[in-house]
């Protein structure tokens, strides 16, 4: 747990010991603030009782440098490119451990064991059939409906199945019931899409398995597993499980600080997921190596764009708030997105336009100069490609992933007795009083 400082220190640096508090002086009145530090020495200012004592607040628009909460679950060094899941680096983690078995980590904080590793996997595979009725939501969708939208949808519907809040629910059930139902509503909303039936879920599958034969197979033929791609599944899901606070795992904390059911906060940060800033980039990615391609390949081109502030134009999966040296995440999907197209045969001239992009982007000065790095959606969109995955199904894949991490949030902060309704201020910078001016006289 982090510790409460208070004894002053003079002048040391911050992570190896941190002033015991920080001085604020406003209007000639000196305010002491608490120091905060994490037990990876990160050092924050405790101004939770600021306005009480002085009546201003803190003005951090985007709150890049605001801490919302205490959190044991992940750590990371943007600067150094560090990753880690309740203390276990990423790169271990990706190479040794199931999906499954790192959903258990982030929700419950350690490793399971062998029995409880397969309890919790007999768990996600017996709960993964939706609720017949379910079926039915999905005949209301117009075919073209994206699967984001489906996604967000029938996950706040499950709360109507398996309402909690109530003091006898059985919350560790519900929470493998998301995990486990997720895939399905998954794979529905691709085959919505291209109008095929619907596969029910098999339980001799694993969990990766069963997801792809549920997107792929057809009742006409059998559907052969492809390790490869299972492999592929297990290492993209693993990356995109957890990363502290973003867009979506903050307001699946906001959301759940009202005490609103596991169900509904979790559906709220798929929605905050969907944007192409966030989640929605590795979609974005996609459509924007397509439209070089189609271009003529000139990807010269579209740097000098994406320099140019007035053409509104991004350079899609670059650019990250918190890493400024590279995304330990990408590294691996690069060499991944390698790996996985040899094995499957595939030549994808997206993947030489990707790399020839990097290249440049990684010599150019505005890039360098702004420490902008290909972000994990560069890569695994290439990757997810590959797969037959198709290419409005990438965020929900990055959902899917991240679920294990939204539930961790949504659960330690349901334990922490400490957790209040978050309720952000503002400065007003509206109009001040002036009389209401009747209909007849404007
Ligand atoms: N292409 C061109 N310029 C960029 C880019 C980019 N992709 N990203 C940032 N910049 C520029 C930006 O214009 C600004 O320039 P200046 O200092 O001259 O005003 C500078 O770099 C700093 O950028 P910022 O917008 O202040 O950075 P931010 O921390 O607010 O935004 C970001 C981070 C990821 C939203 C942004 O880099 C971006 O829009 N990238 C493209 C979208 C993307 O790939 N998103 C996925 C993020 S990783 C997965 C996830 O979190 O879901």
């Amino acid at each position: 747990m982090p510790q409460h400082v208070n004894e002053a220190v003079a002048e040391s640096p911050a992570a190896a010991a941190p002033p015991g508090t920080a001085r604020l002086v406003l209007n000639g009145k000196e305010l002491e603030l608490p120091v905060v530090m994490g037990t990876e020495g990160e050092v924050a200012i405790d101004i939770s009782q600021l306005r009480g004592q002085s009546g201003a607040i803190t003005l951090d628009p985007a709150y890049g440098n605001t801490g919302a909460c205490e959190s044991a679950i992940t750590f990371i060094d943007g600067e150094e490119g560090i990753l880690r899941y309740r203390g276990y680096p990423i790169e271990q983690i990706a190479g040794q451990a199931r999906f499954t078995e790192v959903s258990y980590l982030l929700i419950y904080g350690r490793l399971p064991n062998a029995r409880e590793l397969e309890e919790f996997e007999a768990r996600l595979t017996y709960h993964s059939m939706l609720h017949e009725d379910m079926k039915k939501f999905f005949e209301g969708f117009p075919s073209s409906a994206h699967p984001m939208a489906m996604l967000g949808s029938m996950v706040a519907s499950l709360s109507s199945y398996y309402p909690d809040g109530a003091k006898n629910t059985d919350l560790d059930l519900n929470i493998a019931r998301l995990l486990a139902k997720a895939p399905t509503i998954a794979a529905y909303s691709y085959k919505k899409n291209i109008g095929q039936p619907f596969i029910y879920p098999s339980n001799d599958l694993s969990y990766c398995s069963n997801f792809l034969h549920m997107m792929f197979a057809v009742p006409a033929e059998p559907y052969p597993t492809r390790p490869v791609v299972d492999r592929a599944l297990n290492l993209l899901l693993i990356l995109h499980a957890d990363h502290e606070q973003n867009c979506s795992t903050s307001t699946v904390r906001m959301v759940g600080s009202s005490q609103a059911n596991l169900f509904a906060s979790i559906s709220a940060g798929i929605c905050a997921l969907w944007g192409p800033l966030h989640g929605g980039a590795n979609q974005a990615v996609i459509e924007m190596l397509e439209r070089i391609r189609d271009d003529g390949g000139h990807y010269q081109k579209y740097v000098d764009m994406a320099k140019d502030k007035s053409s509104g134009f991004k350079l899609m999966g670059f650019g990250h708030r918190v890493y400024k040296n590279f995304d330990p995440r990408a590294k691996i999907l690069k060499q991944t997105a390698d790996d996985v197209l040899a094995e499957l045969g595939v030549r994808d001239p997206l993947l030489d336009i990707a790399k020839a992009l990097e290249e440049v982007a990684l010599h150019d000065e505005f890039f360098v100069s702004r420490k902008l790095y290909p972000n994990v959606d560069f890569y695994s969109g290439i990757i997810y490609r590959a797969m037959g995955i198709p290419t409005n199904m990438f965020t929900v894949m990055f959902a899917l992933g991240r679920l294990p991490g939204w539930i961790a949030h949504w659960k330690e902060m349901q334990d922490d007795p400490k957790t209040r309704i978050n309720r952000p201020r503002q400065i007003y910078t509206g109009e001040t009083e002036r009389p209401f001016v009747p209909l007849e006289k404007r």
